[in-house]
């Protein structure tokens, strides 16, 4: 199977950042041939500031290459090292009816936030749906909030080879893979989100990280009572990173009592640093290293170019966007 996703880099990563959607890209990488990129160009709707869109930029391949992603496995590129996508979004926008994106909820949303409603935030889906058929993609693994960004892929793809295909389906109809079925809480118990100031910071000090666990709220039960493994956020959290054996050892001790919260979150704090923590090493490794970092990027573009310029190239002919003599181009 090949499988693509963008990522558009929000600043600073958090666990659930990690647990809900990162490591799944990775695990990925094993029995799929995988292509990850950097969607610098989706950054523009709303990133105007050069320095921080090349730091924005670095940091999620330094992010990405830190947690595991393997360039001799998965590609990872830059997005506008493949401007071809501009030329197919072009195309896909001229396939499609303005009322599909205006049916997009995503857009919608970012005009509520106060965004400005500029071509390129309207246009964002066309983008994406170019992103994603141009490398021919079978499975996108996303958010639950970027469905309908696949569905409306789905809807382009058709649009094109009913226009152009002559009864041939040249742009293949990708399927979203949802990246996680369960919510990660943050310190106080809501969704970890950066907006809701309840992220534990991914690439923290190790310091300030266990500071940061061993803040997250419980109940008062006293430590003697037996507790609701079930209702309880530490023990939310470390389920997602530990064993199935350990997380029944946990349960049982948390429903026997005598067992105090503070000893759940030292927990979670060491196997945080178990994984975390050799990830936090490589990244200040590969930030002192950034020749590194751009090589892989430019093979990254390399993968996705092979893949995406065949394609191209069949779209501009059966659209008749072709030379007069052989061998132009
Ligand atoms: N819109 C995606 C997000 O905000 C990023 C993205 C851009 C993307 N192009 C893509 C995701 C193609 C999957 C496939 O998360």
């Amino acid at each position: 199977m090949r499988v693509l996703s963008g990522i558009q880099s929000s600043g600073k990563l958090h666990l659930g950042n990690y647990l809900g959607a990162i490591r799944q890209h990775i695990e990925l990488q094993r029995e799929h041939e995988c292509f990850f990129f950097v969607a610098n160009y989706h950054a523009l709707t709303t990133v105007h500031d050069p320095d921080e869109m090349r730091a924005r930029t670095l940091d999620v391949a330094l992010d990405y290459l830190a947690l595991g992603l393997d360039p001799s496995r998965a590609a990872l590129y830059r997005q506008t090292d493949l401007p071809e996508v501009c030329e197919l979004a072009w195309i896909l926008g001229c396939v499609t009816g303005k009322g599909l994106l205006e049916r997009a909820v995503s857009y919608k949303d970012k005009l509520d936030r106060g965004l400005s409603a500029s071509m390129g935030l309207f246009c964002y889906p066309v983008l994406q749906a170019a992103d994603i058929l141009i490398v021919s993609a079978d499975a996108v693994p996303v958010g639950r909030d970027q469905v309908q960004h696949i569905e409306m892929t789905q809807d382009m793809a058709g649009y094109f080879n009913n226009a152009f295909g002559r009864g041939e389906a040249i742009l293949k109809r990708p399927e979203a893979r949802l990246n996680q079925a369960y919510t990660v809480p943050g310190v106080d118990g809501q969704k970890m989100s950066k907006s809701y100031g309840n992220a534990i910071d991914l690439f923290d000090t190790p310091r300030n990280t266990r500071k940061r666990i061993m803040s997250i709220v419980t109940d008062s039960t006293p430590v003697d009572a037996p507790k609701d493994p079930g209702t309880c956020n530490v023990m939310a959290i470390l389920s997602l990173m530990v064993d199935d054996d350990e997380r029944r050892e946990w349960e049982q001790r948390y429903r026997a009592g005598g067992m105090g919260y503070g000893e759940v979150k030292k927990r979670l704090a060491d196997v945080f640093e178990q994984v975390i923590g050799p990830a936090r090493e490589r990244r200040v490794k590969l930030a002192a290293d950034t020749d590194y970092v751009e090589d892989v990027l430019v093979e990254g573009a390399g993968k996705a170019r092979r893949a995406a310029l065949p394609l191209m190239e069949r779209v501009r002919a059966a659209c008749g966007l072709v030379k007069m003599k052989a061998g132009g181009r």
